[in-house]
């Protein structure tokens, strides 16, 4: 379904149109518990659940590191290393380009993406998908879509530090993968865990920061942007001010700061 330029902006509440200037028109991570046939003293067959070795984080994250994408696919979908494991239905790994320039970083997965597999498939989704649009940007083409953390938690609740920390090493490696030339940090959540920085979204933005050599952006979280109208616009100026630093990174242009 493709949605008019007008159509998108009504969605964003930024009716008049929005512009923009100048554009023409080694180690997985622990394993799943695996069941094992064995036998009672009594000769009597049982099937003994082996639960999964714990890994420490430091050995994980240092597996992680070198995996190339279905290995870290697999791993992902494995992964129980975090107690969000036990509430998922489907891990959200992420999707899209994978030698993408553009790649938006969300919190975590909600009911509907837990449900797919697939990050931002609800109406924070749809929301983002219009945003992306406004930017003449798509889903899949030249775009890719992750979270922090890549189980759902419980009641949409924001991830804890430990449960993101445990996450970490795998962002960091589909960053690696994917080499973007710039990042967009959705909310606070992926802003701070990406930063290190516990800091509003609001001090953040209109800045360009630097996750390990690469520019990043922060703007508000589409879900955020459907409770809180006004910030809309501030969000439609983060976009434009995205595409501007884009358009500098690749003409080989410092940055606008
Ligand atoms: N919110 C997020 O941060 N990520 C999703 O995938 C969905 C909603």
């Amino acid at each position: 379904m493709s949605a008019s330029r007008d159509d998108i902006m009504k969605e964003l509440g930024l009716t008049p149109v929005w512009r923009l200037r100048g554009a023409p028109a080694a180690e997985p991570a622990a394993a799943a518990p695996v069941a094992m046939a064995a036998q009672a003293p009594d000769g009597e067959p049982v099937t003994v659940r082996v639960l999964p070795k714990v890994v420490p984080l430091d050995a994980r994250a240092q597996g992680i590191v070198n995996m190339e994408w279905p290995q870290l696919k697999e791993s992902v979908a494995g992964c129980v290393a975090c107690p969000l494991h036990k509430g998922r239905n489907k891990t959200v790994f992420g999707v899209g380009d994978e030698a993408a320039e553009w790649l938006f970083i969300g919190e975590g997965p909600g009911a509907e993406e837990d449900a797919k597999g697939e990050p931002f498939v609800g109406q924070a989704g749809k929301l983002l998908d219009n945003m992306l649009a406004a930017i003449k940007l798509k889903r899949g083409h030249n775009v890719y879509i992750a979270n922090v953390v890549k189980c759902r938690p419980p009641g949409n609740r924001n991830p804890e530090p430990g449960e993101a920390a445990q996450c970490e090493p795998y962002l960091h490696r589909q960053i690696a993968l994917i080499k973007p030339r710039l990042i967009v940090a959705l909310g606070k959540v992926a802003a701070v865990n990406l930063l290190k920085r516990d800091a509003a979204v609001a001090s953040m933005r209109g800045k360009i920061h630097q996750y390990q050599g690469i520019p990043l952006i922060v703007t508000y979280h589409p879900a955020y942007l459907l409770r809180s109208l006004p910030e809309k616009a501030k969000a439609w100026t983060d976009l434009c001010f995205a595409v501007d630093t884009m358009r500098g990174l690749q003409s080989g242009k410092a940055a606008p700061m």
